[in-house]
């Protein structure tokens, strides 16, 4: 029987500890504040950072928000990135990508304190996670991890293969499957002979962007399944369709364990991100998180 990963209420239940761990801080005078930059006026991402700072507010942690024009320039940008690194109020920063054209998002971020980074994108954060130190854990990558613990609780010595290699999924993904021990393959669109790489592996995260690119017949019998990939496709009816980059009809026949999309990697991405913004607040003021959101 394949198992169906229950992401929503893998992501609710993080949400609760998220919850108890601030509830303890307050009973310590701190109140952990969660800075968003929203730049413009895109749609999607009003609608993630509206999402964002809707979850905050459920777990007890305090939005600061900032939602500069489009016009805004690089200098401004980083000005008020510097006012909020200086901030003490402010225990972690989320600028909202992508930003407007003109603006290079490589610098904006690299301007964020590694300490208030809570998308853990810095470089100073990826460096740390690839040489196995504290770092802020990248929050899609770390929703991954937990959801593949849930019916994997020890991968040691598993193959994992990855299918994509971006800097904010693919690579800290791998990085953290090698930290659990898994053997790691990291692939790509390019990979020669992506099918078979796919059917050897025991672990599958798919990351590639591409909609239900991985089919079924790609995945070995009994294999975990793990759909990173949030694609709007036409259906057959004309509507449109959320998909993954797995084919999860065909998937499902023989994986052992899939997430489903939606409701699968998707709401981890921000329950980590409120678990880090907690952890941030911790780690500002040199204290060891609450046990409830401490990394494993
Ligand atoms: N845009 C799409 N996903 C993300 C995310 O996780 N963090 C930020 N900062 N921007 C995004």
């Amino acid at each position: 029987m394949t198992r169906l990963i229950d992401g929503k209420a893998i992501a609710a239940d993080l949400r609760a500890r998220v919850a108890e761990a601030v509830a303890e801080l307050a009973d310590r005078d701190i109140s952990p504040g969660l800075a968003t930059v929203l730049v413009g006026d895109d749609p999607a991402s009003r609608v993630y950072v509206r999402n964002k700072i809707r979850m905050c507010a459920e777990v007890g942690i305090r939005s600061i928000e900032h939602a500069p024009d489009a016009d805004i320039s690089e200098g401004e940008l980083l000005d008020l990135v510097d006012r909020l690194n200086a901030d003490p109020d402010v225990d972690g920063i989320l600028v909202q990508l992508p930003l407007p054209a003109g603006v290079d998002s490589a610098r904006v971020t690299e301007a964020i304190d590694p300490v208030k980074d809570v998308d853990g994108f810095h470089t100073t954060n990826a460096g740390r996670l690839s040489a196995g130190l504290d770092a802020m854990v990248p929050c899609t990558p770390a929703g991954c991890m937990i959801l593949l613990r849930s019916v994997c609780p020890d991968p040691t010595g598993k193959r994992a293969i990855v299918v994509g290699r971006s800097n904010i999924v693919g690579k800290p993904v791998a990085q953290l499957l090698l930290a659990a021990h898994c053997t790691v393959t990291i692939a790509h669109s390019r990979t020669v002979d992506l099918d078979e790489r796919c059917r050897e592996a025991d672990i599958v995260i798919a990351a590639v962007g591409r909609a239900e690119m991985i089919k079924g017949g790609w995945i070995g019998p009994g294999a975990t399944v793990i759909d990173v990939g949030i694609n709007r496709i036409e259906g057959a009816d004309g509507k449109g369709r959320l998909v993954g980059d797995v084919e999860f009809e065909t998937a499902k026949e023989v994986a052992g364990a899939i997430t489903p999309v939606p409701g699968g990697v998707g709401p981890m991405t921000i329950a980590c991100l409120l678990r880090n913004t907690a952890i941030a607040a911790c780690r500002r003021r040199g204290m060891d998180p609450p046990e409830a959101v401490r990394l494993s």
